[in-house]
């Protein structure tokens, strides 16, 4: 398994290439389930998770194909090609993966008005179920059995349009139920729809496709079902995480990194959080610049909620740069109910942190120490490699399968800026 190796101490300077949103580029590709027109996609990001659900995709019968770009600034366009029948049976070990595989749920059911795809299970941060999913596809006259593991959906008739309130804000509940609503008979109202940009993007995308959805970006989606949908083409958005991750390498190395092919709203959440702390943080014509001149930042508290607040996904990486920062902050996690598995490994490096319930309380002004550390999910490993950019000496960063999930070239991006990091191949 591959390994990165990060030494600590350089100031980063320079300009990184923000890639297509993997969370956004995901919902996109099982959108094309929803026509027999080709979904041609662009800026789409190198990624294991989009070569999964590409696999997934042809797995149910969809005609994949890849053009990857050569260059280090546009990404690499794909083209989709469901057929009139696409297959209904999404396995175990396709969405076992990755979770995101779910997403062909709401699609196969609208569109074949029958769907078996594995539950996706447990994962690392946290139990994650589907039973909004599922509640929302009901309410669209779905008839919903659970066996083996599997969740079999039927809609003999078709789906029918549905007034549907989700109790939590979930992001892929929403992208599941846009999708089936499509396609669906009628109407359907969808209330306290999670606002996450990546939705917006994706609703852009089944607008282009022929879908008649208002209410894009607000939590009140209202979307009129129609017949068919056609083929389309449409640019993934800007990753928003991927942004803020590299946001907080500068604030945290100290540096002064352009982010180009990106926008400051992205994480607009962030931003008061970074500018407490002690970064300058800009909108350029081609981005986000993001400096902090030597002196030292300051403790600042941040709490996790869905969008428009501050992201579960960037709250590892923050937490690294908290763990640097002078005094006390209290980073709160209400978005998943497990997700400070990097606190022992931060700690590994001398970050000094407590966990009490879901709030991470971090004595910060710490000089890290380089270390040998390993993270069992994406945002967590990348958090580490934030975390030997600031050390003192050699981290090593295992299981780097995390990485090439979410991140795209991380090693030569930081690289790039004048960070001493490798990939130790195995
Ligand atoms: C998506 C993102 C993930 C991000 C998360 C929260 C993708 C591919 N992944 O994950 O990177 O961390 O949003 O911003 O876009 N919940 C239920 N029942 C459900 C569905 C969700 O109780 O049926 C709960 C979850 O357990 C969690 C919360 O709702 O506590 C939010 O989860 P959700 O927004 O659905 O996350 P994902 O779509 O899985």
């Amino acid at each position: 398994m591959d390994r990165i190796r990060v030494t600590g101490g350089r100031r980063l300077k320079g300009e990184i290439p923000i890639s297509g949103a993997k969370n956004a580029a995901l919902p996109l590709m099982a959108a094309a389930l929803l026509s027999e027109g080709a979904l041609t996609l662009s800026n789409v990001p190198n990624l294991a998770d989009v070569v999964y659900m590409a696999d997934v995709l042809r797995q149910l019968g969809v005609a994949v194909a890849w053009q990857m770009s050569g260059s280090d600034h546009v990404g690499g366009v794909l083209k989709l090609q469901s057929p009139r029948r696409s297959q209904s049976l999404a396995t175990y070990d396709a969405v076992r993966k990755m979770r995101a595989s779910f997403l062909v749920l709401g699609p196969l059911v609208a569109r074949n008005r029958e769907a078996m795809v594995s539950l996706p299970g447990g994962c690392a941060i946290g139990a994650r179920p589907v039973d909004l999913h599922l509640k929302g596809l009901e309410a669209m006259g779905a008839e919903i059995e659970l066996t083996g593991g599997y969740v079999f959906a039927r809609a003999p008739n078709g789906l029918k349009g549905a007034a549907y309130e989700f109790p939590t804000v979930s992001v892929g509940a929403t992208e599941n139920l846009l999708m089936a609503a499509s396609l669906a008979h009628g109407e359907s109202v969808l209330k306290n729809a999670a606002r996450e940009p990546e939705i917006g993007d994706l609703a852009r995308c089944l607008v282009t496709m022929g879908a008649k959805i208002s209410g894009i970006d607000s939590s009140t989606l209202v979307v009129e079902g129609v017949k068919e949908l056609h083929g389309g083409q449409h640019a993934v958005l800007p990753d928003r995480i991927e942004t803020g991750t590299y946001a907080i390498a500068a604030a945290i190395s100290g540096g002064e990194i352009e982010l180009t092919n990106t926008s400051l709203p992205l994480i607009g959440a962030l931003v008061p959080l970074l500018r407490n702390a002690g970064a300058e943080i800009d909108s350029t014509a081609f981005g986000v610049t993001v400096v902090r001149n030597g002196h030292s930042m300051r403790a600042t508290d941040a709490t996790t909620e869905p969008f428009p607040g501050f992201p579960t996904d960037l709250q590892a990486q923050y937490m690294a740069l908290m763990a640097t920062a002078d005094g006390e902050s209290h980073i709160r996690e209400t978005i998943f109910e497990n997700r400070f598995m990097h606190v022992p490994e931060l700690l590994r490096m001398g970050a000094e942190i407590r966990v009490e319930g879901d709030t991470a309380i971090v004595t910060g002004a710490r000089k890290l120490k380089g270390a040998p550390v390993m993270a069992t999910d994406l945002r967590a490993s990348v958090s580490l490699v934030l975390a030997g950019l600031a050390a003192e000496g050699e981290t090593v960063v295992n299981r780097v399968y995390h990485l090439d999930r979410g991140f795209e070239r991380i090693e030569q991006k930081l690289k790039a800026c004048g960070a001493d990091i490798e990939r130790l191949k195995e």
